[in-house]
């Protein structure tokens, strides 16, 4: 029987086969490090892709061999009719996963509409256990919205969860330990991410971020050797250890001191229909002006092509070069 869904290669051979859509550039947090108060221009509607407009670059990703989607933003939450549209990605044949990445915000509210929806794969970003520096960090009063909706999702049995923290020296760098204790009694699955240089702010600098080696060390210290962990049926840039009697999973994300772009098999469609091979690559293909021309599928197909043409080989940062990108994270897509 002929495979359809063979995933395709790219010029370094690495099979392509996950596409992170970014359904909007609007966020309801303004976290200082991502998308800072002064960057808070957002796109006319009409500059982002609607959704049949998405569901049909999805449809042609799939038969190029893409199997898995995960949703995010922006705040994917807060695009109106954002349940209805991953159901409708649920049901395409030779999608195997639809995953969301949230701030939480509003997840109290729609994580029954998102497991209804076909997901159970969940990445939740938070910055700070407390409230008054979420606060700080985001702008808003959320905190325990946020923790109700990681409460609710679990009761809900999406598996896994994952909290993202990027730990910034001195903004929340003291609660390392305290996320790693997070995983001690529940199955949350808390992934430590290397503060990247992205967006055109001057946050970043090379003494803010924490590597992995060092976040590694303040939880060992803490709490006792980490025991390597490996059990993910797709296996992702993440490094997975356990506490000793842990119930939940330590990942750490380490772009700068350890890149693992020759493992990514990524695409990323931004919210205004620009294919995007890299994060840390300003290269980008549009695809939506050719799409509302009127272009057929083999159009949109070829562009797929040389988006993957284009796919760097792997960034540089961690070797000297400091700017990433110049677009906040909030406007490609986490
Ligand atoms: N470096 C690393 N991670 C970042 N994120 C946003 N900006 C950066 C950055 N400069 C993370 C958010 C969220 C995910 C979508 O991307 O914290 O978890």
């Amino acid at each position: 029987m002929v495979d359809f869904f063979m995933p395709i290669l790219d010029r370094q051979n690495r099979a392509i086969d996950y596409l992170r859509v970014s359904v909007t550039d609007r966020c309801n947090l303004a976290c200082t490090y991502c998308k800072p108060r002064t960057q808070m221009r957002e796109l006319p509607h009409n500059e982002i892709l609607r959704y049949e407009e998405i569901g049909r670059i999805v449809l042609r990703a799939v038969a190029l061999g893409i199997t898995r989607v995960r949703i995010t933003g922006g705040e994917p939450l807060v695009r109106r009719g954002v349940t209805d549209f991953i159901a409708s990605l649920r049901d395409v044949p030779g999608i195997e996963d639809v995953s969301i990445t949230t701030n939480g915000v509003l997840l109290e509210e729609m994580a029954d509409a998102l497991r209804a929806a076909g997901v159970s794969r969940l990445n939740i970003s938070l910055d700070s256990l407390r409230r008054s520096r979420f606060r700080e960090i985001t702008g808003s009063d959320a905190w325990d919205a946020v923790w109700r909706g990681i409460r609710r999702a679990e009761d809900l049995g999406f598996r896994p969860i994952k909290i993202n923290v990027v730990p910034v020296k001195g903004l929340n760098d003291d609660e390392i330990a305290d996320f790693a204790r997070l995983t001690l009694d529940r199955a949350l699955h808390v992934r430590f991410i290397e503060f990247m240089p992205i967006g055109s702010n001057d946050r970043w600098h090379r003494d803010e971020c924490i590597t992995t080696d060092r976040i590694r060390a303040v939880i060992e210290s803490a709490l006792g050797p980490l025991e390597p962990y490996t059990s993910e049926r797709w296996a992702g840039p993440s490094d997975n250890y356990r506490v000793r009697r842990g119930q939940g999973i330590i990942g750490f994300i380490s772009p700068l001191t350890k890149h693992f772009c020759a493992a990514c098999r990524r695409l990323r469609l931004t919210p205004e229909g620009k294919i995007r091979p890299c994060l840390l690559s300003d290269t980008e293909i549009d695809i939506k002006s050719p799409m509302r021309g009127g272009c057929r599928d083999e159009e949109i197909d070829r562009l797929l092509r040389l988006a993957l043409e284009l796919k760097p080989e792997r960034h540089y940062i961690g070797d000297g070069e400091t700017q990433g990108c110049r677009r906040t994270m909030s406007s490609i897509g986490g």
